[in-house]
């Protein structure tokens, strides 16, 4: 914070012309701000290292990497490990990272920045010996200003302690290490500041939209200058524009200019057409280009309403969104955005249109990607305030942080059209306590402060009137986590209030295995009046029948049936759309991840996951389980979950079961028959006509690997992924439903094997291997990019089984 501020704007002349234009000249961009990925080239030492910040110490002999890098990923899991298996059983500790770079002499009147978007966690970082900060959030994206102590044609050195060794500190997995990106940020002494454009749109019709736009610059000369913005559609084309000069004398001030714009027939940003345009800005200087910046944004308007839920541009929507973490599964914390954007496609074919970021700031890329394929976002700040939930949590830091972190993540958020909630924390401690009367104002006023187009939230697990936050009166929609048998109640003791499901279900399953009888509800670990510890599996595996949850929570359909009976039930955000390491609820060491996902932790979905399917798109359903292979005679439980037709009939070896239709609320059919092997075939029908028909046949032994990649070509960016499902089939070609075999992994050419998994809780075997055991039939392989082009050959074989291969291209 060397600049001081001016808010006050100087002889200030202002043009305005809210037109379409298709040309405008504004004069050379060369050499305005460079936004450079600072990924590649670091030196990384796991362990504290003395005075490792000194520029003359040799790191030689640490090891070479490149960011983003999460090293618990890289460990051993072990009960002892002082995460916990709440927290992932992965190691943590103290790491230490070292960049060494050039700046071109050409670049000595520049101003260059270093941008964090994350590193978990209490990170200090130097420039050349001098410490330019600590930064204990380990969601929270920084920058610091390298300038004054670079050195311009000879090299610099970066070095970051980051420190993750006083555990727990979390709940669920964290992961070590500079995991986000970092970014080298070049700019003229005149430029655009850090997130330093706001855009809203207050109006909005069929006919225009009005666009407002305030910009920040920071003016290192004082120099004159002038703003020009263009507002581009998504083909490109400019479609409104804006010209305003600001006088400034000050030199070292920073000042924030209003620029209000007009779009005709605007398209509007919804979650099923998420259409963006970009805002472009210009900053002269005494007549000369010295900084463009880009702000992308949508135009979209919302509404919760007490009585009538949300309306998104208009129409009623029902927010039909999940809870995630942050890690991508065997990837670890390491953000890599096509991991990211695969979760985001398979929640999106279930339907689900809203993520919440639970429980801290997401990747800035999440919030991208959200906006581009359309989710309505819950951007979530805390998991604590002042009390702590686990003993070295953010409590320690909340007092002297809290108020720097939150207002970051507001302006580093706001633009965003997805990001349409902000939730100040999640099942405070404090909510019972009248220390939250005092809080919560405070800091729903850090973000009134700086967004007021958005509503606040917090998630509260005691929704009751006893809740302090509640009571404030400084949160604008009433979030409740679970409690679902008092939706109906919710007017009683709130009226006129809005609402949201902040957090529901939890509702828990392992992929593929199934407790019977099915129709039989169990709450895991312990009974909803907390009297009885359940009876659970010797193996650690929940039912996948999606007949269990945690006693605070519902089952999907218990859930999902009062949330669709109501209007006013805005949304839902449902624990969770992915399996999570850490948290292995209702189980604890030797699982080590969740059970809480639609879809497991390798990416394969549950059962469940074609009910909501079923319900929440068009796409025409018919899912049928379990597995066909059981003991003879056993008493099974068939399921279907179907949609666009009035029944379905089930066969046996092509002997029928029965129709079997859904009454009521019915989300689901069921056949309760003895096993015997063959055949199982399910016909749904509309009005007597055939709509869709699927079968299961009994499996039998081991005898091929299928391999199934997500994408064959892919970008030779030393980024990019391909996910490669690995089956396990007998003869004829069907998914061995017990098939745990060992599967072996080789890569040739410009790739290699970024992690493996399988989706199975207490699975200890490393995630960076080159071997795993199916589970469930299936196992899964990350393939990364090198940065040279070319043809990738992947094989996996395993000990009597016919092997396979299959061709990648990196181009
Ligand atoms: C909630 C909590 C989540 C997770 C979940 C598991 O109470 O907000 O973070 O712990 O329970 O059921």
């Amino acid at each position: 914070m060397s600049l001081t501020r001016s808010l006050a704007y100087l002889g200030r002349i202002f043009f305005l012309s809210a037109l379409l234009v298709s040309v405008l000249h504004f004069g050379s961009s060369a050499q305005t701000r460079s936004v450079a990925d600072f990924d590649k080239g670091w030196h990384f030492h796991l362990g504290d290292v003395k005075a490792a910040e000194n520029p003359a110490m040799n790191d030689d002999n640490w090891r070479a990497l490149n960011l983003p890098h999460d090293w618990s990923i890289e460990g051993k899991f072990s009960k002892s490990n002082p995460a916990t298996p709440e927290g992932g059983a992965l190691p943590g500790g103290i790491g230490w990272y070292r960049k060494t770079f050039t700046v071109p002499v050409t670049d000595k009147n520049k101003k260059v920045y270093i941008d964090f978007d994350g590193v978990y966690q209490k990170s200090t970082v130097w420039i050349n010996g001098h410490e330019l900060g600590f930064r204990p959030n380990g969601y929270i994206s920084f920058r610091y200003d390298l300038t004054p102590y670079l050195k311009f044609g000879v090299k610099n050195i970066i070095a970051v302690k980051v420190d993750n060794s006083v555990q727990p500190n979390s709940r669920w997995y964290s992961g070590s290490g500079i995991y986000r990106n970092v970014w080298l940020v070049t700019t003229n002494p005149v430029a655009i500041d850090h997130w330093g454009t706001y855009v809203t749109t207050p109006e909005v019709s069929e006919q225009s939209a009005k666009v407002d736009l305030k910009v920040k610059v920071r003016n290192a000369e004082g120099s004159v200058i002038a703003i020009k913005t263009i507002i581009y559609d998504q083909a490109g084309k400019a479609v409104a524009v804006n010209n305003l000069s600001d006088k400034v004398p000050l030199k070292d001030s920073v000042i924030e200019s209003y620029q209000p714009l007009m779009i005709k027939k605007p398209i509007l940003w919804s979650v099923d057409h998420p259409y963006l345009y970009k805002i472009v800005t210009k900053v002269l200087a005494n007549g000369k280009v010295t900084d463009e910046y880009t702000t992308p944004f949508g135009i979209r308007y919302f509404n919760f309403d007490a009585d009538k839920g949300f309306t998104l541009n208009g129409r009623h929507l029902k927010i039909l969104g999940v809870c995630d973490h942050h890690d991508l599964g065997s990837l670890g914390a390491a953000i890599n955005t096509r991991a990211l954007q695969r979760q985001l496609e398979i929640l999106k074919a279930m339907g689900c249109n809203g993520i919440r970021t639970s429980h801290n700031p997401p990747a800035p890329e999440l919030l991208d990607l959200c906006d581009k394929m359309g989710f309505i976002v819950m951007d979530e700040a805390f998991d604590c305030w002042e009390w702590k939930k686990s003993t070295y949590d953010y409590h320690l830091y909340f007092k002297e942080w809290h108020k720097r972190d939150l207002e970051d993540q507001i302006l580093r958020d706001r633009n965003h059209p997805s990001v349409i909630i902000w939730s100040i924390g999640n099942e405070i401690p404090q909510q019972g306590d009248t220390s939250a009367l005092r809080l919560a104002p405070e800091l729903a006023g850090i973000v009134h402060n700086l967004d007021r187009t958005r509503p606040i939230t917090t998630a509260n697990d005691r929704p009751d009137t006893s809740n302090k936050i509640i009571k404030s009166g400084a949160i604008d929609l009433v979030g409740y986590n679970y409690h679902e048998s008092d939706y109906g109640k919710f007017h009683d003791r709130y009226p006129g209030r809005k609402f949201i499901a902040t957090e529901t279900t939890s509702g828990l399953e392992t992929r593929g295995h199934y407790d019977m009888p099915s129709d039989s509800i169990r709450r895991w670990p312990f009974s909803r009046d907390h009297q009885t510890r359940a009876v659970m599996n010797p193996d650690n595996t929940v039912s996948a029948y999606d007949n269990v949850s945690t006693p605070w929570g519902s089952t999907h359909e218990e859930t999902w049936k009062v949330m669709k009976k109501y209007d006013f039930l805005s949304g839902m955000f449902i624990w969770t759309g992915f399996d999570y390491l850490g948290e292995p609820t209702p189980y604890s060491w030797p699982s080590r991840s969740s059970y809480f996902g639609i879809v497991d932790l390798a990416g394969f979905p549950k059962d469940v996951y074609y009910m909501y399917q079923s319900e929440w798109t068009n796409k025409t359903v018919l899912h049928i389980f379990p597995h066909w292979n059981w003991e003879r005679g056993k008493t099974i439980d068939v399921w279907a979950y179907y949609n666009h037709a009035d029944e379905v009939e089930l066969f046996l070896n092509g002997k029928s079961l029965g129709v079997k239709k859904k009454t009521g609320d019915d989300l689901h059919v069921m056949w309760r028959l003895k096993f015997e092997p063959g055949t199982l075939k399910a016909v749904s029908r509309k009005n007597g006509k055939m709509v869709l028909t699927r079968e299961i046949h009994t499996a039998g032994k081991p005898a091929k690997i299928q391999l199934i990649a997500d994408r064959k070509n892919i970008r030779a960016d030393g980024k990019d992924l391909s996910f490669i499902t690995v089956k396990i089939l007998d003869k004829d070609g069907n998914v061995v439903p017990d098939a745990d075999n060992l599967v072996k992994f080789k890569i040739n050419g410009n790739a290699f094997i970024a992690s493996v998994d399988n989706g199975l809780e207490t699975d200890h075997n490393p995630f960076k291997a080159n071997y795993r055991n199916a589970f469930g039939g299936l196992a899964l392989a990350i393939v990364q990019s090198k940065e040279k082009a070319g043809s990738i050959t992947f094989t996996a074989t395993s000990k009597g089984l016919q092997g396979a291969t299959m061709i990648l291209q990196a181009k």
